[in-house]
């Protein structure tokens, strides 16, 4: 079973990441690694950090000779900014009284935050004893484990891709076939470069505002083989797992499977996937639409996986909101910790490798093996009984 833990604070000594369940033989590097967290790092309406921060996953244990080895894959990511946090995120106690101003508790709540939920729960009298772990710095950690599901899906041609649909108001509208490498290129990770520019001025007038603006997503996996999943039980339904695992996304606050909501404005006829006549043994059940993402039942069916999710608008705003103090319960601004105006196109990166990491899963669990070579034969026998029942047994 492909599973993944991460651990880190934001401003602490760095990321910790363990990866398990890879198949021994795997090729993977940290240069590989490397591109997907560089990727996370781009886009129009970020903050300062991603001036300072250039994340790099060491790679300590899991890999020999640049494969796997079947056992956890363990990785590391250093915070480069440490060096300014190592007293206020000092592991031992501090001699005498604190001297950085970093050390100061944070009392002031910032509303759309873990801050409240966090201290009330944990039962602590400093927010950032909270906010440091609920930072979506942690989502550096998801796209390295990510990155190593990619590599492995890959190997069987499964090929994961992530755009933003909308900023703000602006929708974009994307051409058929998308250009992938010009997604990679635009700073919003849009396909429809006039919705691009649009989407970097409402960024901009955003900022200018001292505000923040929220965005739509799509995931979409191709090649995916049919039958990943199963309807038998109600965790065991990929629809469920990777919805699950997009809303784990800090600030997402709605997932689909293909568009979602807007199905309910059609009739049943509009929307269903019509199966095709199988004319080519090597792909059969072509559907002429993929207006349901990919999933039936619970279960892949052969077309590409699209999910969906809206992340909102970035809870620190320029311009705090009015909020309370954790001592007092009096009225003060939210506590400012440096931001982002837009997470839309980072958000895009943690998607793939969040669908990548439940792809991976799943297909570990359809195909088994604990080497490589043992994963292909068992998914290329399985392959070669899809089919229709005459012809393939
Ligand atoms: C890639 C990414 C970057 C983010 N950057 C910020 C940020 O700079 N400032 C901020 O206030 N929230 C940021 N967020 C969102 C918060 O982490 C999130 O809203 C917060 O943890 C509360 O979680 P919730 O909205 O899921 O309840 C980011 C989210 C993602 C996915």
């Amino acid at each position: 079973m492909v599973r993944f833990v991460t651990a880190g604070e934001s401003h602490g000594q760095g990321l910790v990441i363990i990866v398990e369940g890879v198949p021994a033989g795997l090729p993977i590097d940290e240069d590989y690694i490397g591109v997907h967290l560089a990727r996370r790092q781009k886009g129009y309406g970020r903050g300062g950090r991603m001036l300072i921060e250039q994340d790099w996953a060491h790679i300590i244990s899991g890999v020999r000779h640049g494969a796997t080895l079947g056992s956890p894959i363990g990785m590391s990511i250093e915070n480069r900014d440490w060096a300014n946090w190592e007293e206020a995120m000092s592991v031992r106690p501090i001699e005498g009284e604190p001297q950085s101003p970093r050390s100061q508790r944070v009392t002031r709540l910032r509303p759309g935050h873990a801050d409240l939920p966090g201290a009330m729960k944990y039962a602590f009298d400093d927010v950032r004893n909270v906010l440091e772990r609920a930072s979506a710095r942690e989502t550096a950690a998801r796209v390295a484990a990510g990155a190593v599901a990619l590599r492995l899906l890959e190997e069987f041609g499964v090929a994961v891709h992530s755009h933003v649909i909308a900023i703000g108001g602006i929708r974009a509208e994307p051409p058929a076939p998308i250009d992938w490498q010009a997604v990679e290129e635009s700073p919003v990770r849009c396909a429809d470069p006039h919705a691009a520019q649009l989407m970097t001025a409402e960024i901009d007038a955003a900022r200018d505002a001292g505000d923040t603006v929220g965005g739509i997503v799509e995931v979409l996996a191709e090649n995916v083989p049919i039958g990943l999943g199963s309807h038998v039980s109600w965790d065991r339904k990929i629809d469920g797992r990777v919805s699950q695992a997009l809303m784990s996304i800090n600030a997402v606050k709605a997932v689909s499977i293909g568009p979602g909501w807007d199905v309910v404005h059609k009739r049943g006829s509009q929307v269903q996937d019509v199966i095709e006549p199988v004319t080519d043994p090597e792909r059969p059940w072509q559907r002429s639409t993929n207006n349901l993402g990919g999933t039936e039942g619970g279960m892949t069916n052969g077309m590409p996986l699209a999910a969906q999710f809206a992340i909102k608008p970035i809870a620190t705003l320029l311009n705090p909101l009015p909020s309370v103090d954790l001592d007092t319960g009096g009225q003060v601004q939210a506590h400012y910790e440096r931001s982002d105006i837009c997470q839309a196109p980072p958000a895009c990166i943690v998607g793939e490798a969040m669908v990548a990491l439940v792809l991976a899963e799943a297909f570990m669990e359809k195909f088994g093996g604990d080497s490589l070579p043992e994963t292909r034969r068992n998914y290329q026998s399985y392959l070669q009984t899809v089919g229709p029942r005459q012809v393939y047994q």
